[in-house]
C-alpha cells in the first residue's frame, strides 16, 4: 500500500481534521452505493438551447472575434423532450437544466408567457419520466438590460434577481424541485471580469451582491417550497480550496441544504497537467481527486450532506484524449472514487454527469463533454449519438456503481495536492 506508513504517522496528528479516516482499502473491493444515491446529469440554458435573446454572454460572443458564435447550439430549447427522455432512458434520477433570466424577462417587469410555458414543458417532462428536476437560476448569464445597468456592480441587479427567482420558484414549488441558486459564483466574478464586464476592484461587490441574493433566493425558496432542497454549486480548484471559499461559500455556508461541488481537474506531484488548460490543453483526468475535494468538505461542513452537481470529460471534437481515457473509463473511474468516499463515512448523496450532449463551451464547440456528441457545426440535424459513456452510466447507475472489484484505470495519484496537505500526508488507502 502507498503511503502506508507515512500516512499512519500523519493520522495520529490529524484524525482530528479528518472526519472521514480513511478506512485501510478493502480486501472485498467497494460496495455499491446505497439505493437512495441520485444519479443525475446537468446541462444549462445558455449552453444548449440555442438562439438566446440578448444577455451579457450572448454580447461577448458577438463581440468578441476569439468566441465562436452560438447559434442553434444542440437546439434543446426545441429537442428537451428528446434528450429528456434520452437521460431517463439510462436510469437517470435527476435532470439539472437552467432557466435563463434573459429569455423570460426580456425587458423589466416584462414576462415572456411563451418562455415560461416552454420551461413548465421542460418540468413537465422532467417529472413525467419520473425523475427530479435540479433548476439552476441562474449559470452565469443575465439578460442584456441587466448589463446595461452595469450587471452585478448595480444593486439594481440584486433586487431584479430576487423578483426574477422569486416567480420562477413560486411557479415550481411543490414540485420537488432541487435547486441550484448561482452556478460557480466564482467563476462568474471572474468571467465578468475576464469579458470586461467588470475589474478586479469589483470582484467584492460582486460576490456581496451575489451572496445577498443566494440568501434572499434561500429564504423565499424554503417559504414557497419548505421541503426544497437549496445549494449553490461550487467549482472546485485544487490546491487552495479554501481561498476561494472565502469569496462566497463561507458567507452563506448556513443557507445551504447540501454542498454542490463541481469536480473537473485534480492536481498532484504524478499529475501536474492541470497547466495544459491556461493554453485551451486537455489536463490528465485524476479520478481520486474527487475523493479528496469530497473529504475536504465533510471535513469542513460536517453537518452538510455533499452532492458532486457536476463532473465530465472534454475531448476535442471527439479525437482522442492525451491522458487516452474513453468517457466510459472517466466515469467509471470517478465513480468508484464515490464509491470509497461513502464507505469511509463521506455523506455523499448525488452525482451529475455534465453533461447530457455536447454544448457551448462558452465561446468553443471544440470541447465536448457530452454522453451523446452532436456535431452542432458539422450536422445540421444534430444528431444525438451515443458516446462510450452512455452505456457505462446506465451500467453504474443499475448497480449502484462499479463492481465491488473494480480496478480503476488511472492509478492513485502520489501525494494529491486537491487540499494540501492533507490530501497528500493523508491518502485514501
Ligand atoms: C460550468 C459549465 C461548463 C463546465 C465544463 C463548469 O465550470 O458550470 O458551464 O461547461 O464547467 O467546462
Amino acid at each position: 500500500m502507498r503511503h502506508a506508513g507515512r500516512a499512519l504517522a500523519c493520522l495520529a496528528l490529524l484524525s482530528s481534521l479528518a472526519v472521514a479516516a480513511p478506512a485501510a482499502a478493502q480486501d472485498d473491493g467497494v460496495a455499491p452505493l446505497p439505493d437512495d444515491f441520485l444519479w443525475g446529469v446537468s446541462s444549462s440554458g445558455f449552453q444548449s438551447e440555442g438562439n438566446g435573446p440578448d444577455s451579457n454572454w450572448l454580447r461577448y460572443t458577438e463581440e468578441q472575434e476569439d468566441k465562436e458564435d452560438v447559434g442553434a447550439s444542440v437546439d434543446f430549447r426545441h429537442r428537451y423532450a428528446e434528450d429528456i427522455a434520452l437521460a431517463a432512458d439510462m436510469g437517470v434520477e435527476v435532470y439539472r437544466f437552467g432557466i435563463e433570466w434573459a429569455r423570460v424577462e426580456p425587458a423589466p417587469g416584462a414576462w415572456d408567457q411563451a418562455e415560461l410555458a416552454y420551461y413548465d414543458d421542460v418540468v413537465r417532462h422532467v417529472l413525467d419520466a419520473g425523475m427530479t428536476p435540479m433548476i439552476t437560476l441562474n449559470h452565469w448569464v443575465h439578460p442584456g438590460w441587466v448589463a446595461d445597468q452595469g450587471g452585478w456592480r448595480s444593486e439594481e441587479t440584486l433586487r431584479d434577481f430576487t423578483a426574477y427567482a422569486e416567480s420562477i420558484v413560486e411557479r415550481y414549488a411543490g414540485l420537488g424541485v432541487m435547486w441550484v441558486t448561482f452556478n460557480e459564483p466564482t467563476l462568474y466574478v471572474y468571467h465578468e471580469i475576464d469579458n470586461g464586464a467588470a475589474t478586479w476592484l469589483d470582484a467584492p461587490w460582486l460576490f456581496d451582491r451575489l451572496a445577498r441574493a443566494h440568501s434572499a433566493a434561500y429564504d423565499f425558496i424554503h417559504e414557497a417550497d419548505p421541503g426544497a432542497m437549496v445549494t449553490s454549486n461550487l467549482a472546485f480548484i485544487p490546491l487552495t480550496p479554501w481561498l476561494f471559499d472565502a469569496a462566497f461559500i463561507d458567507r452563506i455556508a448556513h443557507e445551504l441544504d447540501f454542498v454542490g461541488i463541481d469536480y473537473y481537474m485534480g492536481v498532484s506531484l504524478d499529475n501536474l497537467t492541470a497547466a495544459r488548460t491556461l493554453t485551451g490543453g486537455l489536463a490528465d483526468a485524476q479520478p481520486d481527486g474527487i475523493y479528496y475535494a469530497l473529504r475536504y468538505y465533510a471535513n469542513k461542513f460536517p453537518d452538510l450532506p455533499l452532492y458532486i452537481v457536476e463532473n465530465g470529460m472534454a475531448t476535442h471534437d471527439g479525437a482522442a484524449r492525451p491522458d487516452g481515457l474513453s468517457r466510459a473509463e472517466f466515469i467509471e473511474d470517478h465513480v468508484y472514487w464515490l464509491q470509497r468516499a461513502r464507505e469511509d463515512g463521506i455523506d455523499v448523496i448525488g452525482y451529475n454527469y455534465w453533461s447530457i450532449t455536447d454544448n457551448y463551451e462558452w465561446g468553443s464547440y471544440t470541447p465536448r463533454f457530452g454522453l451523446y456528441t452532436v456535431d452542432v457545426q458539422g450536422d445540421p440535424s444534430l444528431t444525438r449519438v451515443p458516446t462510450s459513456g452512455v452505456d457505462a452510466y446506465a451500467a453504474v447507475i443499475a448497480d449502484g456503481g462499479v463492481p465491488a472489484g473494480y480496478d480503476p484505470v488511472v492509478p492513485e495519484s502520489v501525494c494529491s495536492l486537491i487540499d494540501p496537505p492533507l490530501s497528500c500526508l493523508v491518502p485514501a488507502s
